[in-house]
C-alpha cells in the first residue's frame, strides 16, 4: 500500500498490528490521515540529531529529575519499583551521574537485583534538563504550528526498566500520545472503541477483550502515535533487557474549564503539575478556620458576612482582577507560554552568572525571545521565563537584532558598545537573565 505522497512509504508489517508505518516526520501527513483518527508508527531518520530524545540527554535528565526531595525521599513525580514493591526512599535505586549512561545504570541494577525486575517512571520529564527540553520543543514545534498551542502543557513521561509497573490496566487518556522508543522494545495494545460496557474507566484483566484488540511493537528510533480516543494498555516487557521510552501527551480533551484556570492563577512546578488537587495547587495557605463560627442562640448571626477562610479566597481572586495587574499577568503568561512552546514548566533558570565584556554570547537562531511593552517597563521572555527591563523599546530591539544577526557569537562588550552608554548595564543584566534562562549561550 502506498500513500498518495511519493516521499512517504507505507507498508504493513506483522508487529505493527496493521497500523500504517510512515518514514519520517511530516505533520501535514499526520494531520491529513491520522490526527484524532487512528494510530500510526513513524520511523524517524537514523540520525539521532533528528530525534526528540537522545540517550545522553535522557540519562542526564533522569539523574536530575530523580534527585531526592528535601525529606530525602523519592520525589512524587518519580516511581521506582522492584517487581511489585514500590520504593519510597532512594537507597541507591535511582540513576546517578557515576553510572555514566542508562546502560551503566541498568548494569548496576542488574547486578544488585539478581534476576528480579524493575521499573522507573518519571513524570514532568521535560522540566529538568535544558538541552532535552529544547530538543523536545523544537521537535514538536511543527505540530504546534499546524494544530495550535494547547492551553495546558503537554506532558512528558519517561519509562525505563524490564517490567511495566503501570498496573492501571486498559484505559484511555485525554491526551494524543506519542511514544518514542529509545532502547529495547515496547508493546502497546489498542482498542479503537471501549471494549467493555461496565461503568469503569479501566480494566486490569482484559484477556476476554483481546479479540477486538491489536498490538504494536515499537523499536528504537520509532515513534508511535495514537489518538486520545483509543483505549490502550502497555504490555509487560518482551524480554529481560531493560527498555527505555519517552511518552509525550498533547492534551485533546479538556474536562473542566477550572482545570486550566488554575494554571493561570498560579505558577506550575513539577510538583504542582502532578498534584491530585490541581485546582488548588499554588493557592495561598488557609489563614483562618475552615468552619463558620457557631450560630449564636439569639439568632443574631450576620448572613451577609463571609467566614474568614472564604473571604480570603475572594480577596485572592479579587487581587487578580485589578485591570493593570491583570493585563501584565496575561502578558507575562502569554510570553512564557509562547516561548515554552507547549512544554511547561520549563527547566528552572540557572544561578546568576556575571557576563563581562570579554564573554562571547550566542543566541541560537531557533530560540524565540519575545517581549511586551507595559509602558512602565518591557517584559522580556525566553525559554518559558520572563524578566523586566527598563531598556526602551528601541534599544531593546537593537540589542535583540544584534544578537540575532551574529550567528557565530559576539563579544558582550562589542554588543553593548552599540547601545547608548546609559543603557549598557541594563542591557548587560538582560543578557545575564537570558543566559540564566538557558536561551543565550556564552563562553
Ligand atoms: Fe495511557
Amino acid at each position: 500500500m502506498r500513500t498518495p505522497r511519493g516521499d512517504h512509504r507505507t507498508d504493513i508489517v506483522d508487529r505493527t498490528g496493521g497500523v500504517d508505518v510512515i518514514d519520517g516526520l511530516d505533520w501535514e501527513l499526520i494531520a491529513a490521515r491520522y490526527w484524532d483518527r487512528r494510530p500510526v508508527l513513524i520511523r524517524l531518520a537514523d540520525a539521532p540529531e533528528r530525534h526528540p530524545f537522545r540517550p545522553d540527554d535522557v540519562f542526564a535528565s533522569a539523574v536530575a529529575a530523580t534527585a531526592a526531595n528535601a525529606a530525602g525521599e523519592i520525589p512524587k513525580h518519580v516511581r521506582f519499583a522492584v517487581d511489585r514493591d514500590l520504593k519510597s526512599r532512594p537507597d541507591g535505586w535511582l540513576p546517578r551521574a557515576g553510572d555514566g549512561s542508562l546502560d551503566g545504570y541498568a548494569h548496576r541494577l542488574a547486578e544488585r537485583l539478581a534476576g528480579r525486575r524493575y521499573s522507573l517512571t518519571v513524570q514532568a520529564f521535560h522540566a529538568f534538563h535544558p538541552a532535552l527540553w529544547r530538543r523536545e520543543r523544537a521537535f514538536y514545534d511543527g505540530a504546534f504550528r499546524r494544530f495550535g498551542l494547547p492551553l495546558s502543557s503537554a506532558i512528558t513521561t519517561m519509562f525505563h526498566g524490564n517490567y511495566e509497573h503501570t498496573q492501571i490496566g486498559a484505559h484511555k487518556d485525554r491526551f494524543a500520545s506519542f511514544m518514542f522508543a529509545l532502547q529495547g522494545r515496547k508493546r502497546m495494545r489498542f482498542w479503537p472503541e471501549r471494549p467493555w460496557t461496565e461503568a469503569v474507566t479501566s480494566v486490569l484483566d482484559y484477556e476476554r477483550y483481546l479479540p477486538a484488540s491489536f498490538a504494536v511493537e515499537v523499536h528504537p528510533g520509532e515513534m508511535l502515535y495514537w489518538p486520545s480516543s483509543y483505549h490502550h494498555v502497555g504490555e509487560s516487557a518482551l524480554d529481560e533487557t531493560p527498555a527505555t521510552s519517552v511518552n509525550v501527551g498533547l492534551p485533546r480533551e479538556f474536562t473542566r474549564s477550572a482545570f486550566e484556570v488554575a494554571e493561570y492563577l498560579t505558577e506550575p512546578t513539577p510538583e504542582s503539575m502532578l498534584s491530585e488537587e490541581m485546582e488548588t495547587a499554588g493557592l495561598p495557605p488557609l489563614a483562618g478556620p475552615a468552619w463558620a463560627p457557631a450560630d449564636p442562640i439569639d439568632g443574631s448571626s450576620v448572613m451577609g458576612e463571609l467566614p474568614s477562610a472564604l473571604a480570603q479566597a475572594v480577596d485572592f481572586f479579587r487581587s487578580g482582577i485589578d485591570e493593570r495587574s491583570l493585563n501584565e499577568w496575561v502578558a507575562t503568561l502569554s510570553l512564557r507560554r509562547w516561548t515554552a512552546g507547549g512544554f511547561f514548566p520549563s527547566p528552572p533558570p540557572a544561578p546568576h552568572r556575571a557576563l563581562d565584556d570579554e564573554a562571547t554570547v550566542t543566541l541560537p537562531v531557533d530560540e524565540p525571545v519575545r517581549w511586551h511593552d507595559t509602558g512602565a517597563a518591557r517584559i522580556v521572555a525566553a525559554c518559558g521565563h520572563t524578566t523586566r527591563t527598563t531598556l526602551d523599546a528601541h534599544t531593546l530591539t537593537r540589542l535583540l537584532t544584534a544578537l540575532r544577526t551574529s550567528r557565530g557569537g559576539t563579544r558582550t562588550g562589542t554588543l553593548l558598545d552599540r547601545l547608548p552608554t546609559a543603557a549598557r548595564e541594563d542591557a548587560r543584566h538582560l543578557l545575564e537573565d537570558l543566559s540564566r534562562f538557558h536561551a543565550l549561550h556564552h563562553s
